[in-house]
């Protein structure tokens, strides 16, 4: 459930009519709704509260500071792949004891930041990653706690796109080489062995391959005990699904009853590290139709938004719901392609969507909060847009739209005494 709802024909965040958030921050733009935040948050909080657990937010699927203050404030832990999103979380308040640093690629520099401040782990995804934190530990006299992310080969019958624990993807050691990496991390004097980690997918809509890797995961812990390296948690990594249009993905409720079940007995704190169950719905894209286009084969609306404001739909064909925001019209509903303005066959919001529209009218992209703004780019050199959190009947703007100076702003021209091609 969120907290864009319909009332009186007009679509709100919260209490705020989505008319007035465009009169007054523009479109195309993100809104946020706070409360959807934190009842998406509260429910993985809620559904895990028998198990020793942390939930730290995967931030790659929304870095906005006001969004991770809000949840930094409910005392979220946090999921980060790079400096940039560490920075992100001390700026917005949140506790670098509660950020676990995931990713195939962490730089040298990136790792000692992470260091310095003392996050609570590391995710480690390869052998050489394990030498290069604990050579950097070494120098700052510190010891690295440290989990491998394993591959335990299962398939999340998500989009191929977004699937991550097959062998054939890049990440993580595969769960049956994992014992002998994890023995020679034991055995590195800069090094602290203190889980087990992996993320099979996202958007997953099933329990079934969740279940399947945390069993592997466990008998991987089993093993290790076994051979005297004891593991305080494991971390599960994100990939609960939501309802984009005709999905049927389990509650967090259901997804933690599953998991609980197996981790009943267990000792190992859970860490989990949900992105788009927790912002997917908390969040639309706000935009006005340009142009109407009629032609022989197809009608097109021509939006103020496209690609480069939200990948999903190009990227991955992801269908998000399009709405109307003004109930109220006279126009006659027709099957629309709903289109942006960038020169690519790719750059469409939705397609075949019947929908009753007059140029000028507003539309609302929904479940735009995951993965619309951060994949955003400036492609045919177009400012990112506004970002806006609704609070109750406050709408605050949280980052402000790019200006077209922003665009070429690091860029400087070849010095005039430079000879011309002749
Ligand atoms: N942990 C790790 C290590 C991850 O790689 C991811 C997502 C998450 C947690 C959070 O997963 P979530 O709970 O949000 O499913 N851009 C794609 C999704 C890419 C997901 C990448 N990793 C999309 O728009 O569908």
């Amino acid at each position: 459930m969120d907290h864009f709802n319909d009332r009186d024909g007009l679509l709100h965040a919260e209490e705020v009519p989505l008319t007035e958030i465009a009169e007054r921050f523009g479109t195309p733009c993100y809104v946020y709704s706070r409360a959807t935040l934190e009842r998406h948050w509260r429910a993985f909080e809620r559904a895990f509260r028998d198990h020793p657990h942390l939930i730290c937010f995967s931030v790659k699927s929304n870095s906005n500071l006001a969004v991770l203050n809000v949840l930094a404030r409910l005392g979220s832990g946090f999921d980060i792949v790079s400096v940039g999103e560490l920075e992100r979380v001390l700026a917005a308040g949140g506790d670098p004891a509660r950020v676990v640093f995931s990713g195939v690629g962490k730089r040298a520099d990136e790792i000692r930041r992470a260091l310095e401040v003392g996050i609570r782990c590391f995710n480690v995804e390869s052998e050489s990653e394990l030498t290069r934190i604990d050579r950097i530990a070494g120098e700052l006299g510190v010891r690295a706690p440290v989990s491998l992310r394993v591959n335990p080969d299962v398939d999340p019958q998500t989009h191929h796109y977004i699937s991550t624990g097959l062998k054939e993807n890049k990440f993580g050691i595969d769960i049956q080489e994992a014992e002998s990496v994890y023995a020679l991390a034991a055995a590195m004097p800069n090094l602290k062995v203190v889980g087990i980690d992996c993320h099979i997918g996202s958007q997953l809509t099933d329990l079934a391959p969740f279940i399947d890797a945390l069993g592997r995961v466990l008998a991987l812990a089993d093993r290790l005990c076994a051979s005297g390296i004891a593991i305080e948690h494991l971390d599960l990594g994100g990939g609960l699904g939501i309802r984009y249009r005709e999905e049927h993905p389990p509650e967090p409720a259901a997804y933690a009853a599953a998991m609980s079940h197996l981790l009943a007995d267990r000792p190992y704190e859970v860490i989990l590290e949900p992105g788009r169950a927790i912002v997917g719905n908390a969040g639309v894209l706000l935009t006005q139709v340009e142009y109407l286009k009629h032609g022989p084969h197809k009608h097109f609306a021509i939006l103020d938004a496209a690609m480069n404001d939200l990948l999903r739909p190009a990227l991955y064909q992801a269908g998000h719901e399009i709405v109307r925001v003004v109930q109220e019209t006279d126009a006659d509903p027709s099957r629309y392609d709903l289109v942006g303005p960038v020169c690519e066959t790719g750059d469409f919001l939705g397609k075949d969507r019947t929908l009753a529209l007059e140029e000028g009218d507003l539309v609302a992209v929904r479940g735009a909060g995951a993965y619309g703004f951060t994949m955003s780019s400036n492609y045919n050199s177009r400012p990112r847009a506004a970002e806006v959190m609704v609070d109750g009947d406050r709408a605050y703007l949280v980052r402000a739209r790019e200006q077209v100076a922003d665009l070429y702003a690091g860029e400087q021209l070849l010095p005039s005494e430079t000879p011309d091609a002749a």
